[in-house]
């Protein structure tokens, strides 16, 4: 986080709050989550791309923006709570992600509720809140939403989850005609041509044929979500004008504008030194100019915007601290044949690992390490921070230098693991999930309580031999 600093003994700062000292209140391993930096990029976010659709040289060029902060990257009350205090709404993915943000008093007109495989019972708890929008991904489940609307007497809220044929990696983007995956509706039709005339026949049509038709459903607009981890504009320029294109379409079909447009969230961070994710606002500014360009294109009205960021916003808030034991160093093969040679890789073990941090292990993803505990001038040592669950693919750092001095009961912090780390956490091998600390101004408070023993056995039934009864 921008807040992170030295102090006058050398150990790591984040808010004004001493890590060291922490630790030693806390244990390890320990999520810490600054504040300040979860609130100056939600910020952050929010003034960028509303300052970019409120410009444009006539009013049917101008438009306002929602940020939805995307739960599942890390919620709970107190950071549902910052997100309503910065003037965002929050997207939440299940009857769970929702009953956080109620508990935290988030208004229903503040949420929207995704998911390809929502049950009846997320559906009625999103209706009796009153959300903003519920995003369909399916057909049936336009049918399903229609009926649940039906049997409580009120209208649903609807945008549909369509998928513009873009998949963003990172810098990359391919086109396909068809996304082999699970999520939203098909823009292609049966002509199978990618012009507006290929909407014809597709999923994506009967969907909204659907929602136009269902008494009890308020279609609202239309969304994507190219992708994850993206540094450059250009995806989500290609998705804005794609489905655009297709609100041209639904015009000429139903003589209706759709008023909302949904780019989804995908912004992308540093994790490495070396990653270079774009500014808020140059995404901001190429989206929008794109946005007016192919309304003014089509005739259409710039329609209401917005965005979903998750990992954006509370993914460089967040950083792990974790001690130091077992020190390794292992003899590996660097090359083969002519040049055959052998190095020592030091294999740093710490206390958690996969339990509170899959990413490695499920993405191939890179964080750094630091000693947080003091500074050294020792030379540094080139080493793989590894966790202490039983599989060798428990690996929370693959190479990173760090002192060759580093000893047992040092602590060391992995930044940039607010997003995906503690709410992809499990309980593997009987490990405590830690909790989760906010820090600012000097000061900590817990937002997530850690795990105790207690806890651990909590949902364990020791005398359930021989009962049959569930
Ligand atoms: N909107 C929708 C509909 C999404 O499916 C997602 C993420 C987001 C917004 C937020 O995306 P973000 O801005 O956080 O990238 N566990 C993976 C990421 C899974 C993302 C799932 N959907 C990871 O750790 O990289």
């Amino acid at each position: 986080p921008a807040d992170a600093a030295r102090d006058d003994a050398g150990a790591l700062t984040v808010g004004g709050v001493g890590l060291t000292e922490l630790t030693e209140r806390l244990g390890t391993p320990a999520y810490v989550l600054s504040e300040d930096e979860f609130r100056t990029r939600a910020r952050a976010f929010r003034d960028a791309f509303t300052a970019a659709f409120a410009a444009g040289d006539d009013e049917a060029q101008r438009t306002t923006v929602d940020v939805y902060y995307a739960g599942k990257a890390f919620l709970c009350t107190a950071v549902a709570r910052w997100v309503i205090e910065e003037d965002l709404c929050l997207d939440t993915a299940s009857g769970g992600e929702m009953l956080v943000a109620l508990r935290a008093g988030v208004p229903g007109p503040r949420m929207g509720l995704h998911g390809n495989n929502k049950s009846d019972a997320e559906l009625e708890r999103a209706l009796d809140v009153g959300v903003a929008r519920i995003v369909a991904d399916s057909l049936p489940e336009i049918a399903r939403i229609e009926a649940v609307a039906a049997r409580r007497g009120v209208r649903a809220p609807v945008m549909l989850r369509l998928t513009p044929g873009v998949h963003a990696h990172t810098h990359d983007f391919i086109a396909t005609a068809h996304e082999d995956q699970k999520f939203g509706l098909s823009l292609t039709g049966d002509t199978q041509e990618t012009s507006e005339a290929g909407f014809t026949g597709s999923p994506a049509e009967a969907a909204v044929d659907a929602a136009v038709a269902a008494e009890h459903i308020d279609l609202i607009g239309v969304h994507c979500h190219i992708g994850s981890q993206i540094f450059e504009p250009d995806g989500f320029e290609a998705a804005a004008r794609r489905l655009l294109a297709f609100l041209a379409h639904v015009k000429d079909r139903h003589g209706v504008e759709l008023p909302e447009l949904d780019l989804g969230g995908g912004h992308g961070i540093a994790y490495v030194p070396g990653d270079t994710p774009r500014e808020p606002a140059e995404i901001a500014t190429a989206t929008a100019a794109v946005v007016r360009r192919t309304c003014a294109d089509l005739g259409l009205a710039v329609p209401h915007i917005s965005i979903e960021p998750g990992r954006a916003i509370v993914g460089t808030a967040g950083i792990t601290l974790y001690t130091v034991g077992t020190i390794k160093d292992v003899r590996v093969d660097v090359a083969e044949g002519q040049n055959a040679a052998t190095a020592i890789r030091r294999y740093v073990s710490v206390d958690g690992g996969m339990s509170d941090n899959p990413r490695p292990v499920l993405y191939d993803a890179d964080y750094s390490a630091v000693l947080a505990s003091r500074t050294s001038t020792a030379g540094p040592a080139l080493c793989r921070v590894v966790g202490k669950h039983c599989e060798s693919g428990d690996i929370v750092v693959r190479d990173v230098y760090l002192p060759g001095d580093l000893r047992v009961g040092d602590v060391l912090a992995v930044p940039a693991t607010g997003a995906y780390c503690w709410s992809l956490s499990s309980n593997y091998n009987y490990l405590p999930r830690p909790g989760v600390t906010a820090v600012r101004d000097g000061s900590a408070r817990p937002i997530v309580r850690g795990e105790t023993e207690t806890d651990l056995l909590a949902r364990d039934v020791p005398d359930a031999v021989g009962e049959t009864d569930v």
